[in-house]
């Protein structure tokens, strides 16, 4: 019984080695520890032997010792089979940075950071305002009451809590005064809205950079000094400018301040209705009365404010023919803007 043990032994041990698939362990499996294996037969075999628990406690550790080496063998060819599978798997390389599509920024905050930049070292602070405001700061608080027909210029959309939403930039000139009385010096960039039929040139939401300098003594001089060095520096040029009347119920004298055309040089061409100039920004000197509702002393105080339209400052500049393109969300258009 001894030998015959020693012997399965031996055999089991010649044989473990061969095991390479799940197949074969089995087949071993049942031909040692199955119902009718080779172990089995020896407990059969147990009934003719004298010394029954020695023999008994051998097969039973020729029997334990065949189960681990068969389950040990069973997990690293489970192991194996997982890092083949790995290893024929599709190349993958972990240091590989994949390409990767960047964003841009949107051609109206490229102009926005253009503009206010140049404010900014002129020692102009940039405000930040609401979208949603009430009548009194869009309209009664810039000299337009109830009922004046200046509102009709402006076709606003109302909320249903009686505030709306700006129409203007200028929507914010009376608590920018009121935060910082004078003298001042503030430019507030901001998103306009309004109830607009959109084409190629007209949106109902758009953007507007409003500016405001009070202090002793600011003339129409000032005026047109700041707004020639502002354009120049946005268009890379020395642009000449013209003013012209206009009318605005918030500023008195008011102007539209227009550019030369750098298409023709001032000869007249379509992008300038043949006329040499471009109409690019309202401004003028602030009515008393704007500036008294603003809690100024308007006995020592004199100021300039102008809207400039930054939506159309970004159509000049990028050469952007379609104002709804900005709106879009077009990566095919607005991703154009990467490189600028
Ligand atoms: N708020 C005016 C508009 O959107 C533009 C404007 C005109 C602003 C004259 C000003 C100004 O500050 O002085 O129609």
């Amino acid at each position: 019984m001894k030998e015959r043990i020693e012997e399965l032994k031996r055999s089991f041990t010649e044989k473990l080695p061969s095991l390479t698939d799940k197949e074969s362990l089995e087949a071993v499996r049942i031909a040692y520890l199955g119902k009718k294996g080779y172990i089995a037969e020896l407990m059969k075999g147990l009934r003719d032997v004298s010394d029954k628990k020695t023999a008994g406690q051998l097969i039973n550790d020729l029997k334990n010792e065949i189960e681990g080496a068969l389950g040990a063998r069973d997990e690293e060819l489970a192991s194996a089979a997982i890092e083949a599978q790995i290893r024929s798997a599709k190349k993958y390389n972990p240091t590989l940075i994949p390409e990767r599509e960047l964003g841009s920024y949107h051609p109206i905050t490229l102009a926005t950071r253009e503009v206010e930049a140049v404010f900014e070292r002129m020692g102009f602070t940039i405000e930040n305002y609401a979208e949603i405001v009430g009548d009194y700061e869009c309209f009664e608080a810039l000299n337009i009451p109830k009922h004046h027909p200046a509102r009709d210029m402006q076709d606003t959309y109302y909320l249903d809590n009686g505030q709306l939403l700006k129409t203007h930039t200028s929507a914010a000139q009376n608590s920018i005064m009121k935060k910082y009385g004078a003298p001042l010096r503030a430019i507030f960039p901001g998103r306009c809205f309004r109830n607009e039929s959109t084409d190629a040139c007209h949106e109902n939401t758009f953007f507007q950079m409003e500016g405001m300098m009070i202090d002793e003594n600011i003339s129409i001089s000032n005026l047109i000094y700041f707004m020639k060095t502002m354009l120049s520096e946005v268009f890379n040029r020395d642009v000449k400018v013209r003013l012209r009347p206009g009318f605005f119920p918030f500023v008195e004298p008011g102007f539209e301040l227009d550019i030369n055309c750098e298409i023709c040089g001032g000869d007249g061409c379509p992008s300038c209705k043949n006329s040499g100039w471009l109409e690019l920004c309202p401004c003028g000197m602030i009515h008393p009365a704007v500036l008294r509702e603003g809690g100024i002393d308007t006995e020592k105080y004199t100021g300039f404010a102008f809207g400039l339209g930054l939506t159309r400052l970004a159509m000049m500049k990028y050469g952007v023919k379609d104002i709804r393109d900005f709106n879009s969300g077009s990566l095919k258009s607005l991703s154009q803007f990467k490189s600028i």
